[in-house]
């Protein structure tokens, strides 16, 4: 069958992407370095704890006595974060290219059936358009933690400035929890994008640097 290249992201989508890749890893970084200062967070129930972000783990990722130099990149790549992010919701919305990424009526069921089909449990997943409901989730979801990330980052920056917005999150502590597990998700949603654009293969991995996919012409 005859092969063509068609548009499949945009010059503007791709740069906000490829920006927001290395930014969010110095802030994933960096924000670890600001924790180390005071490590107080586990995975666990009760007593018993499957994991937990000590000293020793400090440690391992030589994370301890770097508070200073950790809220310096923190606090500098922050500002790329938000206006990266900025400019990328405000071009989904002005672009109307935030309807690719919405999931709509009946998504939790096609992304139910998405997520058997990839743990091979079923093969059934809905022919989608664009990206399919799991993915319309996540990155929708991804934009949400990106949002979370902003305003709960800014009222454990300024808690005294900004303490109803503090207040609003349940307090510094609470607002603090939050604003690490959103790392903990960011995380997450890096490595299962990453196997999963691993496993779509070269044609998307490509398309998100050229902006273009090899089709098939019917
Ligand atoms: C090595 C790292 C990464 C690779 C190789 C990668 C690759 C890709 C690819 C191939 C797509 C297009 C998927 C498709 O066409 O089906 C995509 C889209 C997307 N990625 Fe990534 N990605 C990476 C890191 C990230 C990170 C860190 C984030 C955010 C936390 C992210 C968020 C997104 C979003 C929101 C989209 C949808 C963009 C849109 O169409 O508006 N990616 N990525």
């Amino acid at each position: 069958m005859p092969k063509a290249l068609r548009t499949k992201h945009s010059l503007a989508i791709r740069w906000f992407h490829w920006i927001n890749f290395p930014v969010l890893l110095v802030m994933i970084w960096s924000g670890l370095l600001i924790y180390g200062a005071n490590r107080v967070y586990r995975i666990g129930v009760g007593d018993w704890t499957l994991y937990a972000f000590d000293t020793a783990f400090a440690e391992r990722f030589n994370l301890r006595f770097r508070l200073a130099e950790g809220m310096a990149w923190h606090f500098t790549f922050a500002w790329l974060f938000v206006l990266n992010g900025a400019a990328y919701v405000l071009y989904l919305v002005f672009s109307k290219q935030w309807r690719h990424l919405a999931p709509g009526r009946g998504a939790l069921k096609g992304a139910w059936r998405v997520f058997l089909d990839d743990l091979r449990f079923r093969r059934n997943a809905p022919e989608a358009e664009g990206y399919n409901s799991a993915q319309r989730f996540a990155y929708s979801g991804v934009i949400l933690l990106g949002v979370l990330s902003t305003v709960t980052g800014l009222a454990i920056y300024k808690p005294v400035q900004l303490s109803w917005l503090t207040a609003v999150f349940g307090g510094y502590q609470s607002a603090r929890w939050i604003h690490f597990w959103i790392t903990g998700l960011f995380v997450l949603f890096i490595v299962v994008h990453v196997l999963q654009v691993i496993r779509a293969g070269w044609n998307a991995f490509r398309a998100i640097i050229t902006g273009k996919e090899v089709v098939e012409e019917s």
